[in-house]
């Protein structure tokens, strides 16, 4: 950095002078980059619906727990009517989703997964995406992904017009081109990085999104590394 940072270099705001798609967009464009959970999830129907959450991530390592939060449909928060989207009501009606990790290799598909498709029209179909049926579970997975988890509902938090999924892993599915072995005495270990298709996206800001490119190493002395 060339100049000295103040105080007076910020420009501090209270939560109020937001309003809530103010706050959205703030939230949205700074926290950065996020991972994409690609999440698939079945209707009733029988309808196989694949959308993308960025706001994602593990909540727990053992048991295996991950969660996203869903907005309201539109993703309009100033609205006072929420209307849920497919995702979610699908997940309150069958208790079960699928976290695909986005690769670089789908980019498109998976933005284009994001489209506002009414309930009666699957994204897989749309899309020509192909998928896999689950070995626990009805949703199906997405055949590209490098890494793809079935999940069982575990809670699902309301938070203003928002909630919060969140799901134990009951099953993993692990391509065999990132699939390590045994490194260090633990087994099952995974190199996402190694194929340029199979590195995950990142989301930023506004319609951005982030390749793994420009990769550090940092050893840590004590750390698992
Ligand atoms: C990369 C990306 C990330 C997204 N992340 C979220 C998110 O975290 N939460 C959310 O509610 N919507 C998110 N969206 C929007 C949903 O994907 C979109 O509303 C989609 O239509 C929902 O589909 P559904 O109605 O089939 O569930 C994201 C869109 C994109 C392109």
């Amino acid at each position: 950095m060339t100049n000295a940072t103040t105080p007076d270099s910020f420009i501090s705001l209270s939560v109020d002078d937001f309003n809530p798609s103010e706050m959205y967009f703030l939230l949205r464009d700074s926290v950065l980059p996020r991972p994409i959970a690609w999440v698939s999830t079945v209707s009733v129907a029988g309808v196989h619906n694949l959308a993308p959450f960025s706001f994602f991530n593990v909540c727990c390592p053992s048991p295996p727990v991950m969660g996203f939060s869903c907005g309201p449909r539109g993703d309009n928060h100033d609205l006072e009517a929420i209307v849920s989207k497919d995702t979610l009501q699908n997940i309150r009606d069958t208790g079960e989703f699928v976290i695909n990790i986005s690769p670089e290799g789908l980019f498109e598909p998976m933005v284009d997964s994001a489209q506002d498709l009414p309930p009666n029209i699957s994204e897989f179909d749309a899309l020509g995406i192909e998928s896999f049926p689950c070995d626990l579970i009805k949703p199906r997975r997405v055949a590209k992904t490098p890494v793809a988890f079935e999940c069982r509902v575990k809670d699902i938090l309301p938070l203003g017009k928002n909630h919060w999924v969140m799901g134990d892993v009951v099953k993993v599915h692990i391509l065999e081109q990132v699939y390590q072995g045994e490194r260090d005495g633990k087994r099952h270990r995974v190199d996402l990085l190694k194929e340029s298709a199979m590195r995950p996206l990142g989301r930023l800001g506004r319609a951005f999104y982030c390749k793994l490119t420009d990769v550090m190493l940092r050893t840590r002395i004590d750390g698992p590394n």
